[in-house]
């Protein structure tokens, strides 16, 4: 362990290849990424994983965020993984890599990076996030909920150090800028921007008073808007500090006992509830979802990660997947129709574009059946307001 030295938690994420389809990641894939990061002397310690179709690497090291040593060792362990992907056949092999080579940080490259630095407490509770079919926006209202809801976190309450309430800082995806917003004297200015999740996402939430370490982190990345067009959903992750000032692990868990409604599943362009499932349970079947989200804990110790705990994996969020079916149920039933289907412009699969042209001719003016009207009032036979 470094003394008083800023560790690192680094959770990168990228969608190489499905098994099958776009429901799970094959075990080959993960031992290739175990293999690469084991054989690497960067992280202090590591972790692969998999939720849905996306393989999650979680790193903690000495060399800070954005390290170009670190996101490399990712972007190599995802690239060989898609090799194997490639030999197996596996189902949209390197999806998320976008460009041929590295070029310093796997940001803007494809895969979802969230990152945070902090000196490690004498005990360091972490949670890590990982949703599958989904879009970053889907943490608002559960990030929400834990760092300002007084109903869902008590500590910001009865806890002297949460009272001061938390700075979110918001992320604004078609502008590319951000802005800093204090709860809770600023709730309702926070909520008219995270209520918007497909345009404005939480960027990262660090306590008011006592320390200026960020408490929480969310990837941001829109994949849509790195390409220009679909590639893939932007499947997001996000870590969260617990504990003495920040919230305790129950009360980061608490929003999720609620399958709040995310864009996403079906072809990244229906409405449906993100179900808390464990990692095992992971792998979107029904109309290739519903969007699930996976949470590893971590008890940090010296710089190592330890065993994840699963934090999902429990009988008190039965009822929170209960709903999450009902609800996929009651929004299947609307086919087609909004609002189960994304309004026209944020479907990731369309065939607007192509209708529009091959329909073009077949439109009539609006003017022909008010003349058509006009006719029918001079005849008599219409009565017009
Ligand atoms: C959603 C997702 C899947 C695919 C769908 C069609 O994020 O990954 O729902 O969009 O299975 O996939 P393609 O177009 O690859 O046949
Ligand atoms: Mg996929
Ligand atoms: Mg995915």
């Amino acid at each position: 362990m470094a003394e008083g030295k800023k560790l690192t938690l680094s959770l990168i994420k990228a969608d190489v290849g499905g098994w099958v389809g776009h429901s799970s990641s094959h075990p080959a894939l993960l031992s290739k990424a175990r293999e690469v990061l084991g054989n690497s002397t960067l992280p202090e310690d590591y972790y692969v994983t998999q939720v849905g179709d996306d393989v999650q690497l979680v790193m903690t090291h000495y060399h800070g965020t954005d390290n170009e040593g670190i996101h490399k060792l990712a972007w190599t362990a995802f690239e060989e993984a898609a090799s194997v992907a490639h030999e197996m056949h596996l189902y949209g092999a390197g999806q998320d890599l976008l460009v041929d080579a590295f070029s310093g940080n796997v940001k803007g490259m494809g895969p979802g990076v969230a990152e945070l630095e902090f000196v490690e407490r004498p005990s360091e509770p972490v949670l890590c996030f990982m949703a599958d079919k989904t879009a970053p926006g889907a943490w608002n209202m559960p990030l929400f909920r834990m760092f300002a809801d007084p109903m869902t976190t008590p500590g910001l309450v009865i806890d002297n150090k949460m009272h001061e309430g938390f700075i979110f800082t918001v992320h604004d995806a078609l502008e590319g800028k951000t802005i800093d917003l204090k709860t809770p004297e600023e709730t309702y200015d926070l909520l008219m921007f995270l209520g918007a999740p497909g345009r404005y996402v939480i960027d990262h939430i660090r306590p008011a008073k006592w320390t200026d370490e960020w408490c929480a982190v969310a990837s941001t990345t829109k994949l849509t808007m790195i390409a220009g067009r679909y590639v893939g959903k932007d499947d997001p992750v996000c870590i969260v500090r617990c504990q003495s000032g920040f919230p305790a692990v129950g009360e980061a868990l608490e929003p999720f006992a609620f399958p709040h409604i995310v864009p996403g599943w079906m072809r990244g362009s229906h409405m449906g509830p993100l179900m808390p499932t464990s990692q095992p349970g992971s792998h979107p079947s029904r109309f290739d979802g519903p969007p699930r989200v996976v949470c590893l804990g971590f008890q940090l110790a010296d710089g190592r990660l330890g065993e994840p705990r699963d934090m999902f994996d429990d009988v008190s969020f039965d009822l929170a997947r209960e709903k999450a079916n009902e609800v996929a149920e009651y929004l299947r039933r609307h086919g087609p129709f909004e609002p189960h289907r994304l309004p026209l412009e944020e479907l990731e699969y369309t065939t607007m574009a192509g209708l529009q042209k091959s329909l073009a001719d077949r439109w009539q003016d609006e003017h022909v059946h008010k003349m058509d009207k006009s006719k029918a009032k001079a005849e008599g036979q219409m009565e017009l307001d």
